[in-house]
């Protein structure tokens, strides 16, 4: 077994992780010999995993809260996307060095991709929150060509910090600016935890809502969220986050098993029924 591919998730707590099942998943239908578990590590015992994987035998991982900027901090070779979004949730090596990449954008960019055929016509985009999720997704705005992205977080200084670290195209806004916002943006995503199964509702009148908007939600459990529910009733198109989830496994699988997995509605459906 020493010489298959070897590789984790760790966070502190990670019980509720899916990755294991998804990553399962995907090496038994591809025959991959290989393993993928999860590893519950404390911050403060983080730096000495990382440092000590090679020695241990994992050819990489996952890494998630609160772990990702710490990750980031020990990686001497980032990819742009983690550089930029200053987070790292995939460790990999490469002639024996260390990378960290952050797959967290491109699993946003292809869930859309993958069930919003037409989410980025337009230029306008509007966020709510301004957390660690939203700089993944701002970043990947940026990467998709808006233009206009409206940063809208209960805390402003926090979107200012977030615009000022993305410049050109973005702004931020309180949360008293929805109205207008949502009047002209094709495009709007919740990357705050509202919503969230046991956590407030998420309350936004849509009634201002562009009508050609598209809503989505990094928010997956539930499934169907309230800001979701309330856009359909609005006859409004919604992508629901759980695409996310499962698009930002896939380079993590490629780099360590050497094999680029699909998104399936098979696996969709798996996630789905451990819910
Ligand atoms: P993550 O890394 O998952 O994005 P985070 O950094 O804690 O988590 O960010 C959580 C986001 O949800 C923030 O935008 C937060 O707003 P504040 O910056 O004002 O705290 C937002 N959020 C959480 N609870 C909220 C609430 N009750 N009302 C409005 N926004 C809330």
């Amino acid at each position: 077994m020493a010489d298959h591919p070897k590789a984790f998730v760790t966070g502190f707590p990670i019980r509720h992780s899916r990755s294991p099942l998804i990553h399962g998943y995907w090496l038994k239908k591809y025959g991959v010999e290989g393993s993928y578990q999860a590893i519950e590590i404390a911050p403060e015992g983080f730096a000495d995993f990382v440092r000590s994987l090679q020695n241990n035998g994992y050819t990489g991982g996952n890494v998630t809260i609160p772990h990702k900027e710490m990750a980031f901090a020990l990686c001497k070779k980032r990819d742009s996307a983690a550089e930029d979004i200053g987070a790292v949730n995939t460790l990999w090596f490469e002639d024996g060095e260390l990378w960290g990449g952050n797959t967290d954008a491109y699993g946003f960019l292809a869930n859309l991709d993958a069930l919003g055929a037409g989410w980025d016509n337009g230029d306008k985009a509007l966020v709510l929150g301004a957390g660690g999720a939203s700089r993944a997704v701002v970043y990947a705005l940026k990467q998709r060509g808006f233009n206009d992205i409206r940063i809208v977080n209960r805390t402003v200084d926090r979107a200012q910090a977030l615009a000022d670290r993305f410049g050109y195209g973005t702004s931020a806004h309180g949360w008293q600016a929805i109205p207008e916002l949502l009047q002209d943006a094709t495009f709007v995503v919740n990357t705050t935890s509202l919503g969230m199964e046991g956590k407030d509702d998420l309350s936004i009148d849509l009634s201002f809502a562009n009508s050609n908007a598209l809503l989505t939600d990094i928010v997956y459990v539930p499934l169907e969220t309230p800001l979701l529910k309330t856009a359909r009733a609005h006859g409004l198109r919604t992508v629901d986050g759980l695409g996310m989830l499962l698009h930002q496994a896939v380079p993590g699988f490629r780099h360590w098993f050497g094999a680029t997995p699909e998104v399936t509605p098979e696996l969709r459906a798996l996630i789905l029924a451990d819910m």
